[in-house]
């Protein structure tokens, strides 16, 4: 038992429960043994109060606004890292030695070409799907494709499916843009960045060499790392869940990607960039603020508020600052981040954004980014795909690694029928 213990009364009956202590963050209360001592299940849908599993990759504070990867804040990485640095960072606990990060690169390098028939995958879906449901079915199926990489009791499995995972994404997301477009595919260049290459895959053609621009690669490395892991996310925890049944690596970040694409979660930065350019100048923004703050209205400020932050989302912080870097040295006028910069004032001094603690989240500034860039907002959330394998695959081996792990199976609040017998059909 614990140090610390809670308490719990059921009816006449008093049950204690240890408080496990983290190595930072609030305690927990250990209930595993509730239903069997008690008869009674918890109820927290959503999970606002559950820590669903043991971590030791990524830190939230939302009130004071803080994320840190084992242990380094992200405006540290942000600032001072690479991709690849990060990748090692969140899959092996460490920041890489030179020598780690040489190897580690060479091999992340060696895994980015897609199989010749997997391409063929491509010419079945229609031009103008989205990205994210090419991305979907083709990393679904990379697991007929890497047998020799699906068997997750054996770790060194696990380990090349997930450099394939990391490697091929660029790959795979490059090809979905391309196809969209009609042009031909990039193959992947290796004397190129893990960022370079992307770029060139996304934005270069076979009739003339492709100059990666250093400004536009490193944002996108900036963008890459700021998306790079985010604890128990929704998508994390679809891809958490998905593994906990044995799945294979590819069904379970498809899972995820599939989880990533709704509007609340990833599909948040596409709808974002959306709701500026419908807002289109500064003398629009009280309509909306107005809407976003009527209960009687669905609408919600795209890429405001979060699940944890209560504060400034550290990465939008970041994010906001490569916005303006990038349109400078770009030399790009982009009215959408005049509106964005008057909203995020305008809200930051509203009483029911300040009475809600709704900030900026990442999503916020990232479409204005990868619109000066030259991405379709379609590609937004296919982007964020790309760079969250890093953190899925990282939580995915933790959880496969961890020998206490179990089949995730929640339980529930049943609110039907109860037992009635079966009614023949003619007379009901
Ligand atoms: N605009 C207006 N009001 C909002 C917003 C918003 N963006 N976000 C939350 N609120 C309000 C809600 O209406 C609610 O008000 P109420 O208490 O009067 O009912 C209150 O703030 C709390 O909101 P919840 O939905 O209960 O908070 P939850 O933690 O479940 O949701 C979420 C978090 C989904 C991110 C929400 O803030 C939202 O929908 N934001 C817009 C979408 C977005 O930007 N998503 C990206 C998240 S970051 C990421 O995935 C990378």
């Amino acid at each position: 038992m614990a140090d610390k213990t809670a308490s719990l009364t059921l009816g006449e009956k008093s049950y204690d429960y240890g408080l496990l202590s983290g190595s930072v963050g609030p305690d927990v209360v250990d209930i595993r043994k509730l239903y069997a001592q008690t008869g009674a299940f918890t109820y927290d849908p959503g999970f606002t109060s559950t820590a669903s599993c043991e971590s030791a990759i990524t830190y939230i504070d939302g009130d004071q606004g803080i994320l840190l990867h084992r242990g380094y804040p992200i405006d540290q990485l942000a600032e001072n890292s690479t991709f690849m640095e990060v990748a090692h960072l969140l899959i092996h606990g460490e920041l890489p030695k030179k020598d780690e990060l040489d190897t580690f690169t060479y091999t992340i390098t060696r895994h980015t070409m897609l199989h010749e028939q997997l391409i063929q995958f491509y010419r079945g879906f229609r031009r103008d799907a989205h990205p994210m449901a090419i991305m979907c079915g083709v990393v679904g199926a990379l697991s007929a494709f890497y047998h020799d990489s699906t068997d997750i009791t054996d770790p060194k499995q696990r380990m090349i499916a997930s450099h394939r995972l990391i490697a091929k994404m660029p790959t795979i997301a490059a090809m979905a843009y391309k196809y969209s477009i009609g042009q031909p595919f990039m193959l992947p260049q290796n004397n190129l960045s893990y960022t370079g290459n992307f770029l060139r895959m996304t934005f270069g053609v076979p009739a003339e060499p492709y100059e990666v621009n250093p400004i536009v690669e490193q944002a996108m490395r900036t963008i890459f790392i700021l998306h790079a892991d985010h604890e128990q996310n929704a998508s994390t925890s679809t891809v958490r869940l998905a593994g906990s049944s044995g799945a294979n690596p590819f069904a379970c970040i498809a899972a995820g990607i599939a989880c990533l694409w709704g509007p609340a979660h990833g599909g948040a930065n596409e709808a974002a960039l959306n709701m500026l350019r419908e807002i289109g100048t500064p003398d629009r923004i009280p309509e909306y603020i107005a809407r976003a703050k009527d209960k009687e209205d669905p609408f919600r400020l795209m890429g405001f508020g979060h699940r944890v932050y209560k504060n400034y989302d550290p990465r939008a912080k970041v994010m906001q600052k490569i916005a303006a870097d990038v349109l400078d040295q770009l030399d790009i006028d982009d009215p959408v981040f005049d509106v964005a910069r008057e909203l995020e004032r305008i809200a930051l001094h509203d009483e029911y954004f300040i009475e809600k603690k709704l900030y900026p989240n990442v999503d916020f500034y990232s479409g204005v980014v990868l619109s000066a860039i030259g991405f379709p907002t379609s590609m937004f959330t296919a982007l964020f795909a790309l760079a969250r394998t890093v953190g899925w695959v990282a939580q995915w081996n933790e959880m496969i690694s961890d020998p206490d792990q179990k089949i995730g199976r929640p339980r529930q609040l049943y609110t039907g029928p109860t037992q009635r017998d079966y009614v023949p059909v003619d007379k009901r």
